[in-house]
């Protein structure tokens, strides 16, 4: 059996299925090009047929990346197999996902399916995918939870009609790893062309044990292919976070055994964009990626660590990408600088008005603060992306007053649809104060479900970031802003947030969604 484990990254599709982590066409290029670098296998852009949006994304993906193969996902029908394949026409490796049910439960009572037709629309749903390309992968969904004797058959037809690769999902994450290891391997056992494929587990961390089950299925069921995630991001708890499990792997590599294409000193970089452009922070004490996670804060650690690193550390900062704050840029920097350093930081904006754009809220940035780190750059990209994709809202000013023992007042200058509002508010605090303001005109009767705080770089001039998570009418958003002043980066989450609403992009969940 091959050393070799492939990473297949789906933080732009599985991670953007969770609610409020939905990207735009450009954040999402801009996230493929940093896993490119990051030197993953495979990448999952996302599911062709959820809508138009969708569509576009894996298109500009597959024409932007050379080194990574790219996938769609599709459900088992000719349809949004078509669709995936139309969307991957450009790309230089391209590989089709398709997967269909095999539980009881999930066939009975989601698909209304009996066993046998669902055998037949899996290998006719492999069968038709390989006119488009050799890449095939088949995935039983809620396989932790299928029945073996079921599995087999479905697994082996698949195979037969050329499937190359197995991927044995636990959808809820209710597996625990010695025994979704056993299965993976009896699985392989029983099956007679097993060995025509490459086997690959796709976990979910409902319980914790997504990283533990991978590693389980790995080295217990013998599959040499890894579905994660970026930070975990998925919907409920995550899926199995690509740091965690590429880490576990490398730094117990005298254990594994097994070869890793990735370049572990990009994982940082990939982790602070993801969860800039979703929203969706890191929590401090997160394995690898959080804040804390090289920090040694007790004294006695602080002793050892002088005296040997290895006491208390088993990861070096620098192999995951961590390195100092560096002041990268000022106020006297010029815009070729600003633009060497974009392309250093691997963002391609489309057009020199783009450029002129961001280095212009560069500027205005660089006068209200004295050193501008990378993390400053990549939120004020982001700011100018999500600003360009829709600006049916656009934040103006603010102005904003509160004293101990006073009731908080904020005067917030907006557009909306073109038109300029001036408008008022007070509330508990500052930013209830300012979203009241903002409410009193735009009436969006959106509910704030969310709302988070996060200090960019280092030290109290750090600019905060703010997540506000809105939900209206089922639909959950998740507006992000960030600024010098938390209250004014408060102002742009909300506003933000009420863009992406306004937007309504409407996307089918592939696993939800009944199949045409
Ligand atoms: O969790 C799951 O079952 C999935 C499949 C579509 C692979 O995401
Ligand atoms: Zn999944």
């Amino acid at each position: 059996m091959s050393n070799r484990l492939i990473i297949f990254d789906t933080t732009l599709r599985d991670g953007e299925q969770s609610p409020g982590a939905s990207m735009t066409r450009e954040e999402k290029v801009r996230i493929a090009r940093q896993l490119e670098k990051l030197r993953v296998d495979v990448i999952e852009a996302g599911f062709a047929a959820a809508s138009q949006g969708d569509f576009e994304s894996i298109r500009a993906i597959a024409s932007s990346i050379r080194e990574s193969t790219v996938c769609s996902l599709s459900r088992a029908n000719d349809r949004d197999i078509a669709r995936a394949a139309e969307a991957l026409q450009p790309a230089a490796r391209k590989r089709i996902h398709t997967f269909i049910a095999t539980s009881p439960l999930h066939m009975q009572m989601k698909l209304r399916m009996e066993p046998e037709q669902v055998l037949e629309q899996a290998k006719l749903a492999v069968r038709f995918a390989r006119q488009f390309t050799d890449d095939i992968e088949f995935s039983p969904e809620d396989g932790s939870r299928s029945e073996e004797d079921f599995l087999c058959r479905v697994l082996e037809g698949v195979i037969a009609e050329g499937a190359t690769t197995i991927n044995f999902p636990d959808t809820v994450g209710y597996a625990v790893p010695e025994l979704f290891g056993a299965t993976i391997k009896r699985l392989r056992e029983r099956i007679p062309n097993s060995d025509k494929a490459v086997w690959s587990v796709h976990c979910h961390n409902d319980l914790g044990l997504a990283v533990a089950n991978s590693l389980a299925g790995v080295m217990i069921g013998g599959a040499r292919q890894i579905e994660c995630t970026i930070n975990g991001l998925g919907e409920r708890a995550g899926n199995t976070a690509l740091e965690e499990v590429v880490m576990a792997l490398r730094t117990r590599n005298a254990y594994y055994n097994l070869e890793l294409g990735i370049d572990t000193t990009q994982i940082v970089a990939a982790s602070k964009m993801v969860s800039q452009i979703t929203g969706f922070a890191v929590q401090p004490n997160k394995a690898v990626v959080g804040a804390n996670a090289f920090a040694h804060a007790s004294g006695i650690h602080q002793d050892g660590i002088l005296k040997a690193r290895e006491t208390y550390e088993i990861m070096r900062a620098e192999d995951v990408g961590w390195t100092a704050n560096k002041i990268v840029l000022g106020k006297l920097s010029g815009r070729n600088a600003f633009k060497q350093r974009l392309q250093e930081l691997g963002i391609e904006l489309d057009s020199e008005a783009e450029v002129n754009a961001a280095f212009a809220r560069f500027k205005e940035l660089a006068d209200r603060k004295s050193d501008i780190f990378d993390e400053d750059i990549m939120a004020l990209v982001t700011d100018e992306e999500q600003a360009h994709e829709s600006e049916y809202y656009r934040f103006v000013s603010l102005a904003q007053r509160s004293e101990t023992g006073e009731l908080p007042l904020a005067k917030v200058v907006f557009s909306m649809g073109g038109k300029e509002y001036s408008c008022q508010g007070s509330g508990d605090g500052p930013v209830d104060a300012t979203v009241n303001a903002i409410e009193s005109e735009a009436k969006s009767g959106a509910e704030l479900v969310l709302f988070s705080i996060n200090a960019i770089s280092s030290g109290t001039q750090s600019q905060g970031e703010v997540t506000m998570r809105l939900s209206h009418a089922g639909r959950i958003v998740n507006g992000v802003g960030a600024d010098p002043d938390i209250v004014v980066a408060s102002a742009k989450a909300y506003i933000s947030g009420l863009n992406k609403l306004h937007s309504k992009i409407e996307r089918l969940n592939p696993q939800t969604e009944p199949a045409p």
